[in-house]
């Protein structure tokens, strides 16, 4: 591939979905846009980047999707899961016993293993939800993996990856060769066609957001903008969950650690960061960056 059509196809992705590309990943681009060319009828990379250059929007999208990594499992990475069975939510379930309700936006859910997998650590508490309003929203920047995850059917491969197996037997049905989710888990989620670079203040506020696996394709700036503006969308008491790869430390002020639970943040509340800057004497220029990010 030739270093224009490189450096046309890095800013284009750049652009619409963050993926940030070092200098050296022709390799990557070529084994994952070249079939998609071919699909498309065109001879290669060459005549892929002229007809996005002229401004196919369908195609662009295909470009996208294709470049969008969505690996997952259930119960992945597990430590998460148990955090949020045994710290996250018997703190909500205290915080939020007056208005019985709970939010949780599981942020790029890819194909739906990650809501679901929180669905059904949500069910096996049983009683203790009990007239309780649950919202799970799942989005993800790829409307091909919100099909999947809509539809709830996975492979025997896909179900044998985290998955245990009396959570098999007890949520799922085999159809044939693969395995359908049960209607009432698939009912607990609502997927949404969502991309984090853009507003998403719509979604409302949430006790619970996890955000996994996604940032770590994206560059500093774009991480800071983010969490930013996540930490607007989430319940001062709330938390919020990243990758075994991921932090805010380093990033940002707007979220911090919580010892001994990797993975997990509590947003820091603004105006007591803004009182803090105010007793060192210094302006507060953090609370306009926290507002304007
Ligand atoms: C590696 S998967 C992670 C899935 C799941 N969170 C997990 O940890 O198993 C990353 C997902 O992020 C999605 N994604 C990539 N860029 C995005 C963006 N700008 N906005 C929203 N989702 C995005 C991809 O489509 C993909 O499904």
């Amino acid at each position: 591939m030739n270093s224009p059509d490189y450096e046309y196809l890095r800013k284009l992705l750049k652009e619409r979905s963050g993926l940030d590309l070092s200098s050296d990943k022709q390799y990557l681009i070529e084994s994952r846009l070249l079939p998609l060319a071919r699909k498309a009828g065109l001879s290669g990379i060459p005549e892929l980047v002229q007809k996005l250059q002229g401004g196919s929007s369908a195609l662009i999208t295909s470009v996208v999707e294709a470049m969008t990594t969505n690996e997952t499992f259930f119960f992945r990475d597990k430590v998460p899961f148990d955090h949020f069975r045994d710290t996250i939510m018997p703190e909500v379930l205290k915080a939020r016993a007056g208005r019985r309700s709970v939010r949780i936006w599981c942020a790029a859910g890819s194909t739906g293993q990650e809501p679901y997998s929180l669905a059904m650590t949500l069910k096996e508490m049983g009683a203790a939800l009990t007239g309780w309003r649950v919202e799970i929203i799942a989005t993800d920047l790829s409307q091909e993996v919100l099909e999947k995850a809509k539809a709830g059917v996975y492979s025997q491969f896909e179900v044998q990856r985290g998955l245990p197996i009396q959570h098999l037997v007890k949520y799922f049905k085999p159809n044939g060769e693969t395995w359908q989710i049960n209607p009432e888990l698939r009912a607990m989620i609502q997927h949404r066609q969502l991309n984090l670079l853009q507003d998403f203040s719509h979604l409302g506020t949430f006790d619970v957001i996890f955000c996994r696996n996604v940032l770590i394709y994206f560059d500093q700036d774009t991480k800071i903008n983010i969490f930013n503006r996540l930490a607007r969308q989430i319940e001062l008491d709330g938390f919020l969950v990243l990758g075994a790869a991921e932090t805010v430390v380093g990033l940002t002020d707007t979220f911090r650690p919580i010892a001994d639970r990797r993975g997990l943040y509590k947003p820091n509340d603004p105006r007591a960061a803004a009182a803090k800057l105010a007793a060192q004497g210094a302006a507060p220029p953090r609370m306009a960056a926290m507002a304007g990010q």
